[in-house]
């Protein structure tokens, strides 16, 4: 099995100037620690939600009892991913929030939702009530800017295929946010690379902040998975061709894949071994050269 000291490498394809991707099989908190200083343009990644799935597996962020720990232990990661970056570095950082869990401490599976069950539901924060909606985005987003991040830009993920919720009480949820924070003042952002049709369709504008994009259907075991079109704009904006993009929370890879499509490096870290077979899986089967994506 590879690990931190032995990493796996994939090429796009077999020419010597082709894009690579390294698989890190381990626990972010250490491996990063093992990267060299600003070796990376962009970071995009998605991060365990607090409380809301259960990757099931011993030191598993996400999996903290209080939310102050989860943030502080994000925000650390973070501060990591930050000295990684080169000084006009991005992160594009995807985050869903939750509800308060009312005092149950655990949650069934359902038939169409098999990812819904959680063997551990973290108890209401103090100061606030069941039911609640937590706001844990924007209290991550808030920590990280205290800690030194720019932030630059909230971006609404809208999901036009979101899974119905059996609520009569609120909307259902069909959103998520990615957040865009720098490391400086001025950083790289390639704003052509990902303009968008105006309303008309005759020219193209600046990016908007909300990006209609539908979730993808779960990849083997995985239930989190990134759809593509969501990423590939950060990418593109964030990195040259060529360039070297990190993902800490590698999962199924989708930022390794969609890196190699765009002609970009890529380095991953995923602490389940399940979960970075599947990466190695769809990593291995890739022999493509340059799609747009
Ligand atoms: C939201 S998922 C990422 C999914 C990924 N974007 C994809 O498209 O497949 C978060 C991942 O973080 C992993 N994870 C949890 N704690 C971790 C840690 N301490 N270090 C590295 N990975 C961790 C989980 O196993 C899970 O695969």
């Amino acid at each position: 099995m590879y690990s931190i000291d032995s990493p796996l490498s994939f090429a796009a394809e077999s020419t010597p100037d082709a894009p690579t991707c390294r698989l890190l099989l381990g626990d972010s908190r250490l491996a990063l620690s093992q990267l060299k200083d600003e070796s990376f343009h962009t970071c995009v990644t998605s991060p365990p939600y607090w409380g809301l799935r259960d990757y099931g597996i011993e030191g598993q962020i996400g999996a903290e009892p209080e939310l102050g720990e989860y943030l502080e232990d994000i925000t650390g990661i973070f501060r990591e991913v930050r000295r990684l970056l080169r000084p006009d570095g991005t992160l594009w950082l995807n985050i869903g929030d939750s509800y308060t869990s009312g005092g149950r401490t655990w949650r069934d599976t359902d038939k169409k939702n098999p990812a819904r069950a959680m063997s551990y539901r973290p108890p209401t924060p103090v100061g606030l009530k069941p039911k609640d909606l937590i706001g844990v985005p924007w209290r991550l987003a808030f920590a990280l800017q205290a800690d030194g991040w720019y932030l630059r830009s909230d971006i609404i993920w809208h999901k036009p295929n979101c899974q119905p919720e059996s609520v009569k009480d609120r909307p259902t949820q069909s959103h998520e946010y990615l957040f865009l924070l720098t490391k400086s003042e001025n950083y790289y952002y390639d704003h052509a690379a990902i303009v968008e049709p105006t309303q008309d369709g005759k020219a193209t504008r600046n990016r908007r902040t909300v990006w209609p994009v539908n979730t993808e259907p779960y990849r083997g075991a995985h239930f989190a998975v990134f759809p593509p079109a969501l990423i590939a704009p950060c990418i593109k904006a964030g990195s040259p061709v060529g360039g070297h993009v990190l993902d800490p929370f590698f999962g199924t890879g989708t930022v390794g894949e969609t890196s190699l499509r765009l002609r970009r490096n890529c380095t991953g870290v995923e602490l389940n071994p399940e979960y970075a077979a599947l990466a190695e899986t769809r990593l291995q089967k890739l022999r493509l050269p340059t799609l747009a994506l």
